[in-house]
C-alpha cells in the first residue's frame, strides 16, 4: 500500500508571496499532508512566482489584462487547475474577485486569508482602516470562499493588538507573522480531513474522520 496521497494544492498569488512561502516551506519539512502542484499569478512581476520557482513548483502567468471579461480569465484558470487535478485552490494575495463561474468548479475548495478580523474589514487596505477606526485588536482570517467578498465561512482566526504608535507598516508586518502560522495550519485541518462546514460554522474535528463508507458494496462472488 503507498503512503497517504498528499492533498493536491493549487496557489493563487499576486505578490511578494510570504504566504506562498510559509507553505511551501511547511510542505518542505513535511509537515503538511500536501503538496504544491502549481502557482498562478496574474501579474508576471509576482514575487511569489520566483519564490515557486526557486522552489521547483510549476509556475504559470495568467495575465488578467489579456482577458476582456473576468469570465473569460476566470475559465482559463479554471482549466488550468483541473488540468493538474488541483483539489485544493489557495487564495494567498490573490488580487482578483472570484467569480460564480470559478466557485462552482470548486465547490467549499477555494480558501483565503484576510488581515483583519472579519466580519470586521473586508476589502482593501484594512490594516490602516482597523488603525483610522481606533479599534483595539486586528488580526487575520482563514476562510472559505463563497460569492460575497470576504464573507466565506471563517475557519480559523488570530488576534493582533494594535498599539498606539502602530503605522500600516508596523501592524500589516505583525499580522503577516501570524499569517504565516494559521494559514498553513488550516490547510493542514482541510487535508487532515477534519474540516466540517455546517451552515456556515466550520467545525474542526478532533481527528480523521474514518475511511469512505463503500456506498455500493460489491456483491460477493459466493
Ligand atoms: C496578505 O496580507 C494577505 O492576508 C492578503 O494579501 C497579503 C499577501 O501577502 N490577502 P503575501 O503576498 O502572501 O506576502
Amino acid at each position: 500500500m503507498s503512503a497517504k496521497q498528499k492533498l493536491r494544492l493549487a496557489i493563487l498569488a499576486s505578490g511578494s508571496g510570504s504566504n506562498l512561502q510559509s507553505i511551501i516551506d511547511q510542505c518542505q519539512q513535511g509537515l503538511l499532508d500536501a503538496e504544491i502542484c502549481l502557482v498562478i499569478s496574474n501579474n508576471p512581476e509576482a514575487g511569489a512566482l520566483k519564490r515557486a520557482a526557486l522552489a521547483g513548483i510549476e509556475t504559470i502567468c495568467i495575465n488578467h489584462r489579456e482577458f476582456d471579461k473576468r469570465e473569460k480569465f476566470d475559465q482559463a484558470v479554471v482549466a488550468t487547475l483541473e488540468k493538474v487535478g488541483a483539489e485544493l485552490v489557495v487564495l494567498a494575495g490573490f488580487m482578483r474577485i472570484i467569480s460564480t463561474l470559478f466557485l462552482q468548479a470548486f465547490p467549499q475548495r477555494i480558501i483565503n486569508i484576510h488581515p483583519s478580523l472579519l466580519p470586521s474589514f473586508p476589502g482593501l487596505h484594512v490594516q490602516l482602516k482597523a488603525i483610522e477606526y481606533g479599534a483595539k485588536f486586528s488580526g487575520c482570517t482563514v476562510h472559505f470562499v463563497d460569492t460575497g467578498v470576504d464573507t466565506g465561512p471563517i475557519i480559523v482566526q488570530a488576534v493582533v493588538p494594535i498599539l498606539h504608535d502602530d503605522s500600516e507598516e508596523t501592524l500589516a508586518a505583525r499580522i503577516l507573522e501570524q499569517e504565516h502560522i494559521i494559514y498553513p495550519q488550516a490547510i493542514q485541518w482541510i487535508a487532515a480531513g477534519r474540516v466540517k462546514i455546517i451552515d456556515r460554522q466550520v467545525k474542526i474535528l478532533e481527528s480523521e474522520p474514518p475511511a469512505a463508507t463503500l456506498i455500493n458494496p460489491l456483491p460477493s462472488n459466493g
